[in-house]
């Protein structure tokens, strides 16, 4: 409803009734799931993929082909002490929502940007140690009737009351022995609200999603992802079904799964589909060294939202053992198949295949490449699984494969057109070389806190000649390419798609692009000047329509991305992250942001690299530091390029920070288990990366 309609329910309301109580009733849309999983509320943006479709297809149609050249920046708001914003913002009665890096909630009025309330679940007071499990982003939060929900990168999941900001309740999620963490936006159906976890990498752990009563905070139902130690008893029948697909002492590894995101509520059919993660470790042969399918990882799990039991599954990577997992957005959709109506569920995963499913039964309708794929020859429709091809599970010897770790598709999302037909996915081609020769697969063990996949991997290149990634709108129903635009660089964000066939993406190297739906034609190129990550969303109040997004390069790729994520020039802090608003009439000026800035390596005469220590701190880095502050100590965006800071030249100012925690405020954990061996350690090797890029 927008406000021109509101005066109209307002002007008759107020024969009736007192202003003030008329202004509450007639602004405010109930957020529940009639609401959200109405496709025809379009002012608002009530929820991650705008309604419980996950369509992210918008009905507004004031922004059109034709005049799609005439949008400017209506309002932008700076986002202080932010990094990496890939979420997406709600908007409900002209307040937009944001999350952004510490998990800082603000929320703005929506048509200038203003500031009403902020909230800061303090992650660097209350969890400084858990900071250490890494990625210091959220995608997004959500709305149920007048509450927000938050979940911290720490594992909280809090209510706050979304007219002020103030907190309601609060309930920790995650074990905090564990080296889990959240980045998924909390889903809200049903009075009920969904929270995952990621960790796979970082320790020996076991993924589950939890429910919680949205109104009080209380645990409605747990569902584990794969099955813990058979001698402690199965927590239900799918656990127990499950432990059949594994073998040897696959509990000791944790097994994974952890479903970080991917989570969609079907209204219609009262079903929940959980996407599920990679295994943990990554190598199949240490997790389960007797082969086996490894349910339910890498995979499509519809459960009973009221209850949390297991309805059916689809394992997308039987076994899966490439970091493969299907934590990508699933969609819904009625599809016209051979002239049938299927209310039928959609997702582009990591794995390279688009998966169209049948969501009444999980029967696999079709599955097909929309990458360059070597780990499977192709999908048999009759059995459902992939056929792979020989060698692929490194058996022998490493082998190159694509996709690799960052997918064909990672979350960004895909959107989905109900007009054109068209799924429109941030497709990347790349592969990686996978490998365990020289690792102690029998005696492996592995602490929390630690990245520790199993797997010898190392960057495999782009598979194709002509780009790195692309933008391509797929047809689900003929299941192949309608159109592609090449993309320079690699890691762009996800798509938005409305009734006037538009369709708007932005892209790693800074620039928001709207194309024509239908053919992929460029329309309109905005250069925003710092990586974008987040998608686009679009909204409509006193009959204005506006497009918003976050500015703010973030995710792995400006995480672990290495040198080729670092000379994109995003570096920590150099450009400012904003929230932007978009409009035909907007006549705000963006001021003009600093350019692509590559951090230097500092030369040093007065510090002598001890090249032993610095070996074992490389250890050390590798396994703790690198999750933020790069690979090889190269940095790609989401902290500082620690061979350019003065601060390991000096003992006292690292320990300072490292184990004391003095940056932990700002997003930089504290090590107070570190001990003064290692903390020289860590020092000789970043200083002994510094003098390496410094003598190139
Ligand atoms: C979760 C992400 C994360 C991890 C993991 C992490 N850091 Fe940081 N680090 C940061 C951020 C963010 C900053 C910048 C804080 C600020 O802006 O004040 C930072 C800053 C620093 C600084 C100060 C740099 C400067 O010039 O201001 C040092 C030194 C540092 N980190 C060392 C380490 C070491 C050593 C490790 C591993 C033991 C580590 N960090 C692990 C995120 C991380």
């Amino acid at each position: 409803m927008n406000k021109q309609e509101n005066f109209v329910i307002l002007s008759f309301a107020t024969l009736f009734l007192s202003t003030v109580a008329t202004v509450t009733l007639a602004q405010s849309t109930v957020v529940n799931d009639e609401a959200i999983a109405n496709s025809d509320q379009s002012g608002n943006w009530l929820a991650y993929g705008r309604t419980h479709s996950e369509q992210r297809f918008s009905p507004l149609n004031q922004i059109t082909r034709e005049n799609v050249t005439n949008l400017q920046p209506d309002w932008y708001f700076p986002v202080p002490n932010s990094r990496s914003l890939v979420s997406t913002p709600l908007v409900v009665d002209g307040v937009i929502y944001f999350i952004a890096s510490l998990n800082v909630v603000r929320a703005l009025d929506a048509t200038s940007g203003e500031e009403i309330w902020s909230f800061n679940p303090q992650v660097g007071q209350v969890a400084p140690e858990r900071m250490r499990a890494g990625w210091d982003n959220s995608r997004g939060i959500s709305i149920w009737e007048n509450k927000l929900f938050v979940a911290t990168w720490d594992g909280r999941l809090i209510s706050l009351d979304r007219t002020n900001g103030e907190q309601l309740w609060s309930t920790q999620t995650i074990d905090p022995e564990l080296a889990m963490y959240v980045t998924g936006a909390p889903k809200a159906f049903k009075g009920k609200v969904l929270v995952g976890n990621g960790g796979t990498e970082n320790g020996p752990n076991r993924g589950y999603v939890t429910a919680y009563d949205a109104n009080t905070g209380e645990q409605a139902w747990r569902f584990w992802i794969v099955p813990g130690n058979p001698a402690d008893g199965f927590e239900d029948e799918a656990m127990e079904m499950a432990a059949e697909t594994w073998t040897g002492e696959w509990w000791r590894h944790g097994g994974g799964g952890n479903s970080w995101h991917g989570w969609t509520y079907d209204a219609e059919l009262n079903q929940l589909y959980i996407g599920t993660g990679n295994g943990s470790p990554w190598n199949r042969k240490i997790r389960s060294p007797d082969g086996g399918d490894n349910l339910f990882l890498d995979s499509i799990v519809a459960l009973d939202p009221d209850s949390g039991e297991y309805l059916w599954h689809h394992q997308n990577t039987p076994g899966e053992t490439w970091d493969y997992n299907s934590n990508m957005d699933i969609v819904l959709a009625d599809l016209v198949i051979d002239g049938e109506t299927i209310k039928a569920l959609m997702q582009a995963p990591k794995n390279g295949f688009f998966y169209v499913i049948n969501r009444e039964n999980g029967e696999l309708l079709s599955a097909e490449k929309i990458t360059e794929v070597t780990w499977a020859s192709h999908y048999d429709i009759e059995t459902a699984r992939p056929v792979e091809l020989p060698g692929v599970r490194y058996e022998t010897e490493a082998i190159r494969i694509s996709p690799g770790p960052i997918g064909a598709h990672s979350w960004h999302a895909m959107s989905f057109n109900p007009n054109t037909g068209l799924a429109y996915i941030p497709s990347i081609h790349s592969s990686t070389i996978y490998g365990d020769q020289g690792i102690d697969l029998e005696g492996f063990e592995r602490e929390q806190w630690r990245l520790n996949t199993g797997v010898n991997s190392m960057p495999g290149g782009n598979t194709r000649d002509d780009a790195p990634a692309s933008l391509q709108a797929w047809d689900p129903i003929r299941q192949e390419q309608v159109w592609e635009v090449l993309a320079d660089s690699n890691w762009n964000a996800g798509t938005l798609t409305t009734a006037t066939n538009l369709l708007f993406q932005g892209r790693a190297d800074g620039h928001l692009l709207a194309y024509d739906a239908e053919t992929g034609e460029e329309l309109w190129d905005y250069d925003l000047g710092l990586g974008i990550s987040a998608p686009p969303i679009t909204y409509q109040i006193d009959g204005k329509q506006y497009l918003a997004l976050l500015v703010g390069w973030g995710g792995s790729m400006a995480a672990l991305g290495g040198s080729a994520a670092a000379e994109q020039g995003w570096s920590y802090g150099a450009q400012e992250r904003r929230l932007v608003a978009f409009s035909l009439e907007g006549t705000a000026v963006l001021p003009r942001q600093p350019p692509p800035l590559i951090p230097q390596p500092l030369p040093s005469s007065d510090f002598i690299v001890n090249f032993d220590l610095a070996e074992q701190g490389g250890q050390e880095f590798n396994g703790t530091c690198s999750m933020c502050h790069g690979g090889g100590a190269i940095a790609a965006g989401i902290a500082p390029d620690l061979r350019a800071s003065g601060i390991p030249l000096s003992r006292e100012a690292f320990e300072n920070v490292v184990r004391n925690g003095a940056l932990s405020d700002n997003g930089m954990p504290i090590y107070k288990d570190l001990n003064d061996e290692q903390l020289e350690s860590l020092r000789h090797y970043i200083r002994a990366q510094a003098e390496a890029a410094l003598a190139q």
